[in-house]
Formats: C-alpha cells, structure tokens, sequence
C-alpha cells in the first residue's frame, strides 16, 4: 500500500470466522453442502416450513456462544481502537465474535443473536432458542424470526454503508468468496471512487481480479500481520 491512509472501509465474511470453529457456507463441506438455501435462507422456504429454518438458526445461535473469536478479530479490534483515521468495519457475518474481541461492526447480513418480530419490526437480544414460538417482548404476538437476512431481502444500512465506500481510500475484503450481492460489488464501488483495494482471503476470492493486491493464506496470520503494517507506516 502506498500513498497515506485515513479512511479505510473493511469488509469481512465467513473466511474470517472459519478458524474460530464456524463453518463457512462454500467451502468443502460448508453449511450450503449440508442445507438447500432456498429451504433456510429465503423467506419462502421460511413461509413452507418455519420449523426447519428455525431449528437450522438456533442450533447456529446456540453453536456461535460455544466459539472464542481469533487472532483475525482480535486484530481488527485493535485497529479499531488504535487506528487514527476513519474506519468502518462491515460484516456479512451473523456471528458475534468481532464484537466479542471488541470491536463495532456493522452487521450487514443481521445478527444470530437477535430476533426480529415479523409484526412490530422490534429487534431483540437474543441468546435462546425461538422454535417454541415465544411472544415478541414488545408487541406480545407469536412471530419472531431470525434477524438475519435471507435471500431476497435488503440488507441492513446500505446507505451508510455506501457512503463510506465513496469516502475511503482504502477498501479491505477479508475471508468472503465475493459470491453474494451487493457486498461482492463493494471493491468495483470503492475503486470507482479512487481508493485503493486488498483481499486477504485463504483462495482468489471470484472477484479477485478487482483487487490492486490479493494476499492469499489464513486470515488468522494475515489479518494481524496486515495490521501491524498499518499502525507502524
Ligand atoms: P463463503 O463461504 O462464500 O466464503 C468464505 C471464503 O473464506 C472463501 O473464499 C474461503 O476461501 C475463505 N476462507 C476459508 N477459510 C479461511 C481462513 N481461515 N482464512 C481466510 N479465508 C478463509 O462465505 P461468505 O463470502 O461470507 O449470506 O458468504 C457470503 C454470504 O453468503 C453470507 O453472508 C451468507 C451466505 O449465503 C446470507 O445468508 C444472506
């Protein structure tokens, strides 16, 4: 990386988790080897069988609170804490381990730790189960869903999202295929607007040739060497 930086948008996916014990969606063996998206990640499969999804989320909700976040969070917590410009941390992922190594993110795809209430719209911490149909806190109706977002629906944030991928001048994707819109046309948007771009992903990401660099390994090594690079320059 060569000119200053002061404005840096990241963006990380299930790559960044992987060592921590959650299995990514498109590797060997991920979850969509094991499950059919249209049956647990679209709100029509949700709509024919809700209790399916729902018991496909809270075994995940219950697994997410059994893994301890790795050198690759713990790193973007700190350059979180000890960058001096702008930084805007985005995640795919709808697990909590960014947050539990101490950073911000902005959940783009949702959280499994909350419900959402398909009447109220209400969003809630939550760490239980939802399958036996509990009452929504605020509005009391018997409809809450995984607040994640499912194929088909908007994703949380874009606005704000958007306007940091205009503003920054770096943009960094970690440990996501780049198979999945919109954030897959994060790095054509932030390039658009003059920014440099990085992927640090174990494989070419689909969109790789996008990136000025791509460095390739496990995001446990890379990350923290990543941003030692940038604290120090
Ligand atoms: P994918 O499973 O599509 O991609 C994970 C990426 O991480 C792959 O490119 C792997 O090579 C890479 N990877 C695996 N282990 C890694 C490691 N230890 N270090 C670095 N990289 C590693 O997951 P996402 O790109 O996050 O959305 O998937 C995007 C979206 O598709 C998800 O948010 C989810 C899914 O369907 C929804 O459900 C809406």
């Amino acid at each position: 990386m060569s000119r200053s930086i002061e404005n840096i948008v990241i963006l990380t996916g299930a790559g960044i988790s992987a060592e921590s014990g959650i299995d990514t969606f498109r590797d060997a063996g991920g979850l969509w080897e094991q499950h059919r998206v249209e049956d647990v990640a679209t709100p029509e499969g949700f709509a024919r069988d809700p209790e399916l999804v729902q018991r496909f989320y809270d075994m995940r909700r219950a697994a997410v609170q059994e893994v301890e976040p790795n050198p690759a969070h713990h790193a973007l917590a700190r350059l979180e804490r000890e960058f001096p410009g702008e930084l805007l941390l985005v995640t795919q992922n709808v697990d909590d381990l960014h947050e539990r190594a101490g950073a911000s993110p902005l959940h783009m795809h949702g959280e499994l730790l909350s419900a959402l209430c398909a009447i109220c719209e209400a969003r809630h911490r939550w760490t239980g189960t939802l399958i036996e149909g509990p009452p929504c806190p605020a509005c009391a109706a018997k409809a809450l869903r995984p607040d994640v977002v499912w194929f088909g629906e908007m994703p949380y944030q874009m606005d704000r999202i958007y306007r940091a991928l205009a503003s920054c001048d770096l943009f960094v994707s970690i440990g996501t295929s780049g198979a999945v819109y919109p954030a897959a046309g994060f790095v054509q948007e932030a390039k658009g607007h003059g920014a440099q771009t990085l992927e640090l992903n174990l494989e070419p990401s689909e969109g790789s040739h996008w990136f000025d660099e791509s460095r390739h390994g496990r995001a446990g090594e890379l990350v923290p060497e990543w941003v030692g690079e940038v604290l120090t320059t």
